[in-house]
């Protein structure tokens, strides 16, 4: 059975590109190999430091995995910090990252852009954690979408050079995965771009349904099409492709019909389109109130999570210690 491997940062509410994008899959996923899911918070320190807000963002995210479908009696899901061996890996990595290689990373680059007031030594490391985070477990696949791709290769070179450099085949070369089809790409609803946690033209899976059907309401549209089969513009285009994901194949043949023969209007297109992702939606949100309200279990998922997650962790470090040198008297 192949080993996968996944982590979110908590950094926010998850929204529909979430989980038609990952959480679908992770969901899928877990029957078909043997997975281990966790929410890196150590992660979201390097943005987000924040010890009012850290573990009710943890938790939040937490509820939303396991209500989206994620099971904790199939999938190992657990909390990056209470797998401080994950720590220890990041630490002995470290060494053999080099600096330079660290400083031409893209995220990197982009977050001295985005926030040059605090350009720390843990934006500057993220992916060698990132790394640790992965090889510690040594999965064979890693899903991440496309903005992580890099730091995924970075994970590769670390388990090559590792294993060059101490003579012994230790680390797999863990492969990205995109669940052998065409990643699905939500689009946001403000006519351009994906759906973002901090873009604010998302769909959240916490939202109820009055939020919901006044921000499909919203979402931007053009003036109608006025020639038949007339190419569309991209706002369109991206309520269509919300509509090819959540509704009926019925349902969005009929409205397509309706834009290819100019007799669609937008306002209907939205009212079903608003309903069909309460559909989706509002179940979820149900079982996230109930799964938050329930702090025993929550409590439950994560210790059983973290110790079956340390079991593969202890044997790793086990032996990359002794690789290293690292010994007992
Ligand atoms: N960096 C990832 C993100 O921002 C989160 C993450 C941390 C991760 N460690 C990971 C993803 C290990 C996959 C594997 O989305």
């Amino acid at each position: 059975m192949k080993t996968v491997l996944s982590g979110i940062r908590p950094t926010g509410q998850l929204h529909l590109g979430n989980y038609f994008g990952a959480l679908k899959n992770f969901v899928q996923m877990q029957h078909e190999a043997r997975c281990y899911f966790f929410i890196a918070d150590y992660h979201s320190l390097t943005t987000h430091p924040d010890p009012k807000q850290l573990h009710e963002n943890v938790r939040n995210v937490l509820a939303e995995y396991l209500a989206a479908g994620l099971d904790p009696e199939v999938a190992t899901i657990y909390v990056q910090s209470d797998l401080p061996q994950t720590a220890e890996l990041s630490l002995l990595l470290s060494m053999h990252a080099y600096v330079g290689e660290l400083e031409r990373t893209a995220s990197f680059k982009d977050k001295i852009r985005k926030q040059p007031e605090n350009i720390n030594a843990g934006l500057l490391c993220y992916p060698v954690l990132m790394a640790a985070d992965i090889l510690i477990h040594r999965p064979d696949y890693v899903p991440v979408g496309k903005d992580q791709e890099q730091h995924l290769e970075m994970t590769r070179k670390y388990a090559r050079r590792f294993n060059t450099i101490y003579g012994e085949e230790f680390f797999p070369e863990p492969q990205p995965y995109n669940f052998g089809r065409e990643l699905t790409k939500i689009p946001g609803l403000d006519g351009s771009g994906k759906m973002g946690k901090s873009e604010g033209n998302g769909i959240y899976l916490a939202d109820t349904d009055e939020a919901i059907r006044k921000k499909v309401m919203r979402a931007v549209t053009d003036s109608g099409p006025t020639e038949p089969d007339q190419p569309m513009a991209e706002p369109i285009a991206n309520i269509f492709r919300i509509m090819q994901v959540v509704s009926s194949p019925d349902v969005y043949n009929d409205f397509l019909a309706r834009y290819n023969s100019c007799t669609i209007r937008y306002g209907d297109m939205k009212k079903q389109l608003a309903e069909d992702i309460i559909a989706v939606v509002a179940p979820i949100r149900e079982r996230i109130a109930e799964i938050k309200a329930d702090g025993a279990y929550l409590h439950r998922v994560v210790t059983r999570g973290a110790e079956q997650a340390a079991e593969s962790a202890d044997a790793t470090m086990r032996r990359v210690r002794e690789i290293m040198g690292i010994k007992p008297f």
